[in-house]
C-alpha cells in the first residue's frame, strides 16, 4: 500500500518538543521533561481522562479568532468571521464563537441542532451544504438561520416553498464554483467547474440562479459565496477567484442591477503539520483578500458588500493534541519500527485519507531529543491505520504518552465508531484548568442506538 511506503533511510530529526514550533498549541511549554498546555500537565490529564484524548488550548483557539476578526477589519471594516463548525463541533465551541462575537458556518442538521443547543444566536449562522434534506431546511428556515447558501436550482425552489409555507422571506447566498483549482489535496479542492459544490460561472449556471433567486418571492438574495478549498497556502488562488467573481458580479450588475449586500469568501488559511511547513499568515491572507477585493470592486465600480470568511482548520488545528498510551512496539530489523496506541483511524482519518504528515512526541519525555524514526499505528483490523509515518520520536517504551499535534481540527469531527473504538473524550485548557467539553464515549453509548 502507497500510503504506508516508508523511507528506510529517513533519519531522526533530534528535535525536542518545544522545537515543533508552530505545529504546537500556543500555550505549549516545557516542564520538568513534560509537554505542558494551558498551564496543565497533559500527563496528568492523560492520567485523569484516560486515553485516547483530545487537548485542545482554549486561548489558542480564541486567539485565532480575535486575530482574523482584528486583522480583516483592519482593512475592511464590515468584514466578518463564520467560524466552520465542521473542523470543530460541539456546544462549548459554539459558545465560545458567539462570546467572540463571530458567524458560524453550519454544514448539516446536526451542527445546526448543535449551535441551537448551545444557544448560538441563529442570525449569525450561515447553513452550507450541497445535498441539504428538506428537513435540514426546514429546520433552518424555522429557527431564522442568517443566510442558507444555495447550492442548486432545486434547493431554491425548495426554499422558496419552504419559506412560503412559513410565511417568511429567507436571505440567502448563491455558491458559485469559479473554476479555480486551488493547489491541494484533489479532495480538499471545491472551486473547479467540475464540482458536485455550486452553481458554475462559467458554464451559465450561476447567472440563470441569480434571474431564478431574484424572482422567488419567499428568497431574498443577499449575494455570493465561494470556496475555492482547504489548506491552502498559496494565496494567489483566492485573489484569481475574486477575479472571476466580481467580473461576474458586475456582469449580473448590468444584466439585472443587482448588486451583492454579502460577500462570502470560504474557508480560511492553510496551517503546518509539520514543524518545517511555511503557511500564510492569517494577516497575509487578511490584506491579500482585502486588497483583491478592493481593487475589483473599484474596477468594476461596484459598491462595497459586507464581507464574510469561514476560516476552520486554522481557528483549531495547531490548538489541539491527541493524547495516546503507547501499547506495544515492533521491531522490524532492517525494516521499521512499529508504535502501536489506543486509537488510530478512528479519532484520525486523516493519515490514511489525505496522507496527512503528523509530528509526534513523548509528552513524559519532552524534553529529550528524537532519536529514533518509527511508524506510529493505530490498534484497528487493518494496515492503513497508521497516524504517522517515518515520524521523529523519543525513544518509546509501553505505557509513555504519545502526544500527536495538530489534531485539533476534522479529527474529532471525523472521528469513527469502527471496530466500536469509543470516540475519545475533549478536554480544553486554559490558566491551569482543565475542562472537558466533550466526555468520552462508554460502551453503553455504543448500544444506545440497537433497537
Ligand atoms: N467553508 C466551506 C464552504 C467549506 O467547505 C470549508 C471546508 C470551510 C469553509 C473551512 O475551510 P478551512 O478553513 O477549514 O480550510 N476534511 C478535510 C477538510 C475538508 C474541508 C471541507 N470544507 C481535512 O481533514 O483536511
Amino acid at each position: 500500500m502507497a500510503h504506508i511506503a516508508h523511507n528506510p533511510d529517513a533519519w531522526p530529526d533530534m528535535r525536542t518538543a518545544l522545537d515543533l514550533g508552530a505545529v504546537l498549541p500556543r500555550t505549549a511549554e516545557l516542564r520538568d521533561g513534560h509537554l505542558w498546555i494551558g498551564g496543565v500537565d497533559t500527563v496528568a490529564l492523560a492520567a485523569q481522562f484516560g486515553t485516547a484524548l483530545y487537548v485542545m488550548d482554549e486561548a489558542h483557539i480564541r486567539g485565532q479568532l480575535r486575530e482574523y476578526l482584528t486583522q480583516l477589519r483592519e482593512h475592511y471594516p464590515t468584514a466578518d468571521v463564520a467560524y466552520a463548525g465542521k473542523a470543530f463541533c460541539c456546544q462549548a465551541m459554539c459558545r465560545l464563537v458567539a462570546e467572540e462575537g463571530g458567524w458560524l458556518d453550519v454544514s448539516s442538521g446536526g451542527e445546526l441542532a448543535c449551535a441551537q443547543a448551545a444557544g448560538f444566536p441563529v442570525e449569525r449562522v450561515v447553513v452550507h451544504g450541497n445535498c441539504k434534506t428538506p428537513l435540514e431546511l426546514w429546520a433552518a428556515i424555522e429557527a431564522g438561520a442568517g443566510l442558507i447558501v444555495a447550492d442548486c436550482f432545486e434547493e431554491l425552489e425548495r426554499i422558496d416553498r419552504v419559506a412560503g409555507e412559513l410565511g417568511v422571506i429567507q436571505p440567502i447566498l448563491l455558491r458559485l464554483t469559479p473554476g479555480i483549482i486551488a493547489d491541494t489535496h484533489e479532495y480538499m479542492q471545491t472551486g473547479a467547474e467540475d464540482s458536485k459544490f455550486g452553481f458554475g460561472i462559467g458554464a451559465g449556471a450561476a447567472l440563470a440562479a441569480v434571474e431564478k433567486a431574484l424572482q422567488a418571492p419567499g428568497i431574498a438574495l443577499k449575494g455570493y459565496h465561494i470556496h475555492i478549498g482547504s489548506q491552502i497556502f498559496a494565496f494567489e488562488s483566492y485573489q484569481r477567484a475574486i477575479e472571476v467573481l466580481l467580473d461576474f458580479a458586475a456582469g449580473v450588475r448590468d444584466a439585472t442591477g443587482f448588486t451583492p449586500e454579502v460577500l462570502d469568501l470560504g474557508g480560511g488559511v492553510g496551517v503546518a503539520y509539520q514543524a518545517d511547513d511555511q503557511p500564510g499568515s492569517i494577516a497575509a491572507f487578511a490584506s491579500t483578500v482585502t486588497a483583491a477585493l478592493c481593487q475589483q470592486l473599484a474596477a468594476h465600480d461596484l459598491p462595497e458588500p459586507r464581507l464574510l470568511v469561514e476560516p476552520g482548520r486554522s481557528i483549531v488545528a495547531n490548538a489541539g493534541v491527541t493524547l495516546y498510551t503507547v501499547g506495544v512496539l515492533k521491531d522490524l530489523p532492517g525494516i521499521r519500527t512499529w508504535v502501536a496506541v489506543d486509537g488510530g483511524m478512528s479519532d484520525n482519518i486523516r493519515t490514511a485519507l489525505y496522507d496527512a504528515h503528523y509530528e509526534c512526541l513523548l509528552a513524559n519525555k519532552a524534553d529529550q531529543p528524537r532519536s529514533t524514526v518509527v511508524t506510529v499505528a493505530g490498534k484497528h483490523c487493518e494496515s492503513g491505520d497508521v497516524v504517522a509515518i517515518d515520524a521523529s520520536l523519543q525513544p518509546a517504551e509501553p505505557f509513555d504518552i504519545l502526544a500527536v499535534c495538530t489534531t485539533g481540527a476534522y479529527n474529532y469531527s471525523m472521528a469513527s465508531n469502527y471496530n466500536r473504538q469509543v470516540r475519545p473524550g475533549v478536554v480544553w485548557v486554559q490558566d491551569g484548568q482543565a475542562r472537558e467539553v466533550l466526555r468520552r464515549e462508554t460502551y453503553e453509548d455504543l448500544l444506545r442506538c440497537e433497537v
